[in-house]
């Protein structure tokens, strides 16, 4: 038993994703949040950029005594994960090799979207971890960079999100794809838009699911639940304006009265 929380890590509200499983499948457990909402958008910078950010947000986590952390970004996964494995001293659990076994495991047509930020789509660590799942795997990516900052301005309902959702996924659906990832943890928030373009038939993948459910497999084997039956004790640390952030997190997840709190990394 080990009574420390999971930590979670995103540039932004993305991440949240991630703790609405979390809430989910591990319901005792305690999250200290990290969002950077100050220099969201990651997806369309350096690999330098992205690597320094993330060290120095994992930095700031790693002082809050978590006993395992989920880099619930896609883009930081897909560019930073080894760096930040090596360089700290934990368990930490990207999402991208749970996202794609999750879609290895759900294709029948064995034709894969992916969709993700510049840097995620770039990196090609999704065409290269789905094809390890199989090589018969083919993979079709799009960079959707304008879905961040729709999602985190509270747009993802809107007329012009389904506009941007049809403008970015028609290539995708020509191309026979029966499953989409959705490489961004900022995307299942616009699930049901998607879900208007894409129709019934493409099974949408939301990597934070197959992630949650690793992560719970990490902590039985281990022996490291939290075990203590009700934990009110989630905190939310983010660089940027609180009340944003405080009114996506009762959008998107219904937290009332979070704890949020946020902080200068300097
Ligand atoms: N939510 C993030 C991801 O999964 C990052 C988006 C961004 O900051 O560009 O890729």
């Amino acid at each position: 038993m080990d009574n420390r929380a999971i930590g979670v890590f995103d540039s932004g509200i993305g991440g949240l994703t991630v703790v609405k499983e979390l809430m989910k499948v591990l319901p005792n457990e305690k999250i200290v949040y990290f969002g950077d909402t100050a220099r969201v958008p990651y997806g369309n910078r350096s690999e330098e950029a992205i690597k320094r950010f993330s060290e120095e947000c994992i930095e700031f986590l790693n002082k809050k005594d978590i006993k395992a952390l989920i880099i619930a970004c896609n883009t930081v996964s897909a560019v930073a994960l080894e760096m930040l494995k090596e360089k700290f001293d934990m368990y930490i659990l990207g999402v991208i090799v749970p996202g794609s076994r999750m879609a290895s495991a759900v294709t029948k047509n064995k034709k894969i979207g992916v969709i993700g930020t510049n840097a995620t789509v770039l990196s090609g660590a999704y065409e290269k971890n789905i094809k390890k799942e199989n090589l018969e795997n083919a993979v079709y990516s799009k960079a959707c960079p304008l879905f961040v900052p729709i999602v985190e301005d509270g747009l993802s309902d809107s007329k012009i999100a389904l506009d941007m959702t049809e403008f970015y996924l028609d290539e995708l659906i020509s191309q026979d794809v029966d499953t989409i990832v959705m490489g961004c943890t900022h995307y299942p928030i616009l699930e049901n838009t998607i879900k208007l373009i894409v129709g019934e038939n493409i099974n949408l993948v939301n990597p934070a699911k197959e992630t949650v459910v690793e992560m719970k497999r990490y902590l039985e084997k281990n022996n490291l639940l939290n075990e203590e039956l009700k934990n009110n004790n989630n905190i939310f640390y983010i660089t940027d304006d609180e009340n944003k952030f405080r009114k996506n997190l009762l959008d998107f997840i219904n937290i009332k009265n979070p704890n949020i709190k946020k902080v200068d990394l300097k």
